[in-house]
Order: structure tokens, then sequence, then C-alpha cells
């Protein structure tokens, strides 16, 4: 493997060798939304949610992999556009770091004990997110949000436990034009 460069912006990491784009469009993700009239509504429009470029291949036998994603600005019902979330699987080293590159986000965390955390997630914001603590970004502006993670190539994710909570402590909603975060009342560990 040789040293090599890239540019924050999702057409530098597209083109990087071994690059592999992930499109999340509703469908692929509607579960995740508390409003699931809405998710019907929007439906045969099915918009895409978030875009991530994942590097791993290019980086194979590397000790660290990162990748950079654009979540698109809106909300589905009221709630922000938002990845699904997952904490790392446990056994394995698997903290990682986001940085903030454009727009206005926001990381939502919890514990394996169900502890809720939230930070923003702006530019030049540096948030680490350790091993037991699951995370979900959340674009709460009105432009893309882009932002940087890395985290070791061993981890891996767990999606399901997500699931099984019914998501994360608080749901980050537009209220009044702001963001209101809310308790979820279908949560719990
Ligand atoms: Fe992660």
């Amino acid at each position: 493997m040789l040293p090599f460069q890239l540019s924050l912006s999702l057409e530098s990491f597209r083109q990087h060798p071994g690059a592999k784009s992930i499109l999340r469009r509703l469908s692929d993700i509607g579960d995740i939304f508390s409003n699931t009239a809405e998710v019907q509504l929007l439906a045969d429009a099915n918009p895409l949610i978030y875009e991530f470029v994942d590097l791993r291949e290019g980086l194979a036998g590397s000790m660290m992999s990162f990748g950079l994603t654009v979540i698109q600005p809106g909300t589905v019902g009221g709630e922000y556009a938002m990845t699904r979330g997952h904490f790392h699987a446990v056994r394995q080293d698997g903290d990682e770091v986001y940085l903030g590159v454009s727009g206005t986000g926001l990381l939502l965390m919890q514990s394996r004990q169900g502890e809720s955390r939230e930070m923003e997630l702006n530019p030049g914001a540096v948030v680490y997110t350790p091993l037991a603590w699951a995370h979900r970004t959340v674009n709460i502006g009105r432009e893309p949000l882009a932002f940087f993670s890395i985290w070791p190539s061993a981890t891996a994710y767990d999606y399901e436990e997500i699931t099984r909570r019914g998501g994360f402590p608080r749901r980050a909603m537009e209220q009044n034009g702001r963001l209101a975060l809310v308790s979820n009342p279908g949560f719990h560990i």
C-alpha cells in the first residue's frame, strides 16, 4: 500500500480506487422514521436520504477505514433526515472519530445501558464515539450535511440492536422551524 491523499468531497472519495458509493433512499430506511403515514406518502417519490462513500475495499489489509457521508436536508413527517445508526459489535476495537465538513448536523448517541448524548456536528467539530456508544447522524440544517468518519477496519456493525431497541432514546424533530429533541416513547433496552 502506498500513501495517498484525498479532498473532503464526494467527488474525490468516489474516484478513489475501490470506493463504494452506498445510497440510502427512503425505501431502504423508512422504518427508522416515527411518522409511518408520511413514509407511505413519500414512497413513490422515494427520496435519497444519504450517500456514504466507503473506501474499505481500497484499504484492504489496512488498520484504519474511513468514509465520507452526505445527508440530504429536509424532514420525513417532521423528523430530520438521518442515518440508520449502529453499535459496533462487542469484543472488537471499534471506537470512531467524526469530523464535520459542511452543513449543520447532530450526532445522536446511546450507550449499552440506554444513556443518551447529543453533540453538534458542524464544520470543524470533532466527535469521539467510544466502542460502547451507538451513533446516528442527523442533518438539522437546510443544506446537505457532509462529515468524515474514521474507525478500525476490523469493526463490524450491529444494526439489529438499534431496531430491537426501537431506535435511539431521543428523536430530532423540527418544531416551528427549529430543532426539538423529543423523548422516543418506543425506545427500550
Ligand atoms: Fe460507526
